[in-house]
Parts: C-alpha cells; structure tokens; sequence
C-alpha cells in the first residue's frame, strides 16, 4: 500500500474500445504503477500489455485479485459486469475506478458505494468530460456568475453509434451530459422528476434515439438529446443564462466554447395601465452584445482523471466524480427508464441515500 512517495499499483480490466486509454494514462502517470491488464480475452490484453510497458497479462478478475498484489483496479468492461466486478475488489480491499456509467441499475450503484464507505475505500466513475479542460472553465464561469442564473441546457450527443448489447441510449450517452451537468451546476445535478421519449425505428430491441428533459432550480429547464443513428457527429451543448449564453461545441477545437452577451431581457418595471399581453410586449428587449471566446488550458483528460483518482486515495478528499456523483447520474437514469415504460409520464427521481454518501461538494 502507498506510504505516500511509492506509486499506487493499479490494473485495468477490460482491454476493448476504452480501456486501453485508461491504460495509457495510468502508464504515463509517475505516481501510478500499472501492474497488469485483464481481460477475459488475453490476447487482447496481451496486446494492450505490449503497448503500456508490458505489465502482466491476466485472464480473469479472480486471477488478477488472488495472484496480484494491486492497491487499485479500473474497470473498463461493459456496464452490465460493473457491479460484480466492483463488489469483488472492494471486497478484496482495492480502491475503484469504474467506467460510466457506475453501474446498469440503481440499487447496484447504492451497494457498491456503500460497501466503499464501508471498508474506507475509493470508488471513484470515470466521468472523464468533467476533467476537460472545458467542463472545468464552465463550472467556473458559472460559479464565478458569468452567466447570471441558468435559464435552460440544451445538449446534443448524437452520432453513428455502436447500439450496445447491454444498455439503451440513455444509458450509453446520457451519463456523458448528466454528469457535466452534475459538475457544472452549483447545486449539482438534483432534478425532482425527468420525462423520456425514446424510439427504436430500427428494431434493436431498445431505445436507440432518446429525448431527456427535467426542470431544473429556479424554473430552469434542461433537455438532453442523445442518438446512435445519426449520419453526423453533434456534441453541442447550449447554457443559456440570465446574463449570458454559452455554447459549448466539442467537435471545434479552434473555438470549444463561445459566450454570447446576447438574449432576452425581462424588465420587471411595473406598468400602470394595460392588460398582461400589453405588459409582456413592453417588458421585453433583446441584448446584441458581443460574443467571446474564453481561451482553453491543454491537457489530457483521463491525465487529469487518474491523478484525481490517485489523490483522491492519498487524501481521502472526494473527487468531484464521486460514488455520490454516480449515485446522482444513476438516479435521473433509473427515472428516465420509468418515464420511457411510462409513455414518456414524469417520473420521479429518487435521490434517497445519495446525500448520505456525500461529504463535500
Ligand atoms: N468515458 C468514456 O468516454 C467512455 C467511452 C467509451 C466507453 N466507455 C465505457 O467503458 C466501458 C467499456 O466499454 P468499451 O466500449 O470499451 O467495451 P468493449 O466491449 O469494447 O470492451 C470491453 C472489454 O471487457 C472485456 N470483459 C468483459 N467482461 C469481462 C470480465 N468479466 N472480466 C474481464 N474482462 C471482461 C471484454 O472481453 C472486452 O475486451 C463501458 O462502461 C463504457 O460505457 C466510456
């Protein structure tokens, strides 16, 4: 275990489409060992090992746990083996890093982070856009006021997606957008209820086009669009704000995020006369100032994320991708899956358990 000047020791299970990123990251980080790599298929895992400076090839979570001596694991496999996997390290002692979304259900979620808090263990979700350097200067635009109140985000994820085997869109992509805005709002992510609107116009066997949409503090609203079927790439979200809007448009490096002085504003003088149409008309004017382009700090993600991870495990300082973040995405989740058997109905969001979990924000 570290003594805090040896690196931790860390394996990354899973070695498809995303674990070898986080395997990279781990091998480049100095105050991270990477000490193995598992996968079920050990060629592929061989083949990753051959890449990230030959750390050991393992076949399977129980050879990796009994044959390994490991401080921490990272899960990079399909979200339906998160919870089993996660149980078993926690079990054994490790710290926990796991792949959005935490887990395929809610009540799985609650039982890994509880078993963490248990044992005194990180449990920590990759929610790897909350460690760009975007998402971090629109949390401070908005916490340093920038914006004015949020009014309404509107946020667009479609592409020509894989449609996975074990979850729908929503839980593919939504994490994604759920998880920014758990990290960009000051109160974090808290909606009362969420409706869903899903389609599979391809017969998948589940939604494959979904539409998300839950108030937010204040009357705002947030809507959250999220689609494998689309020909072209959009990551677009827009955070209209009483002062200020931002569109934050990820596939443009030369301009990720841009601040519109422009909008709507409500003057709320009274008028002596007049009926409420006559009052509305005269209330409203519209701002066209200028638009700017705050410039952006260069740095890998994940980077950031594994250093988090580390630190999180030295100091014992929650990351702002805690169990209680995930706890927080898996929530929305669970009600939009209700909400989508529902015909769309608003469904409650249960945030019973999570304030529990959490110990600073
Ligand atoms: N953070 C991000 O931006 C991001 C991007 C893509 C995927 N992901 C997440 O990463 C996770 C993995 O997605 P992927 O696209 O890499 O999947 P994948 O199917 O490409 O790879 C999963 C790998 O896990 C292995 N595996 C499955 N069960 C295992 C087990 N019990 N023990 C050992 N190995 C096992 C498989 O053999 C496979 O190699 C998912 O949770 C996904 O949501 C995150």
């Amino acid at each position: 275990m570290d003594n805090g000047t040896n690196p931790l020791k860390v394996a990354v299970i899973g070695a498809g489409y995303w674990g070898p990123n986080l395997a990279r990251n781990f091998s480049a980080a100095l105050d991270w060992e990477l000490v193995a790599i598992c996968d079920k298929d050990t060629a592929r895992a061989a083949a990753l090992a051959r890449k990230v400076g030959f750390p050991a090839v393992v076949g399977s979570v129980d050879e990796l746990l009994t044959g390994h001596d490991v401080d921490a694991v990272a899960i990079a496999t399909p979200a339906r083996t998160h919870h089993a996997i996660a149980m078993q390290a926690l079990a054994e002692g490790k710290h926990v890093l796991v792949e959005k979304p935490l887990a395929d259900r809610g009540d799985a979620g609650r039982q890994m982070v509880a078993l963490a808090q248990e044992r005194g263990l990180v449990l920590m979700a990759d929610h790897t856009y909350c460690y760009t350097p975007a998402a971090i200067k629109i949390r401070d635009l908005v916490f340093g006021g920038e914006l004015g109140e949020i009014l309404y985000i509107d946020s667009v994820r479609i592409n020509l997606g894989l449609v996975q085997p074990d979850v729908d869109v929503f839980w593919d992509l939504a994490p994604h957008d759920l998880s920014i805005l758990d990290f960009i709002l000051p109160g974090g992510l808290r909606p009362l209820e969420v409706s869903a609107h899903g389609a599979d116009p391809l017969g998948a066997g589940k939604a494959c086009v979904g539409y998300l949409t839950m108030p937010l503090a204040g009357g705002a609203i947030a809507n959250i669009h999220v689609n494998w079927l689309s020909p072209t790439k959009i990551r677009k979200m827009v955070i209209g704000g009483s002062r200020k809007t931002l569109i934050w448009d990820d596939l443009n490096p030369q301009q990720r995020i841009s601040v519109y002085d422009r909008g709507v504003n409500l003057d709320c003088q009274e008028l002596v006369r007049g009926d409420v149409t006559e009052r509305t008309e005269a209330a409203i004017s519209y701002r066209l100032g200028d638009t700017w382009s705050p410039s952006l700090e260069e740095f890998e993600p994940l980077g950031r994320m594994v250093a988090q991870f580390h630190a999180s495990i030295t100091t014992k300082l929650p990351s702002p991708t805690d169990g209680s973040a995930a706890l927080r995405v898996l929530a929305v989740l669970e009600a939009a899956s209700r909400s989508l058997a529902e015909g769309g109905s608003n469904a409650a969001v249960d945030g019973s358990g999570i304030e529990l979990q959490e110990v600073l924000r």
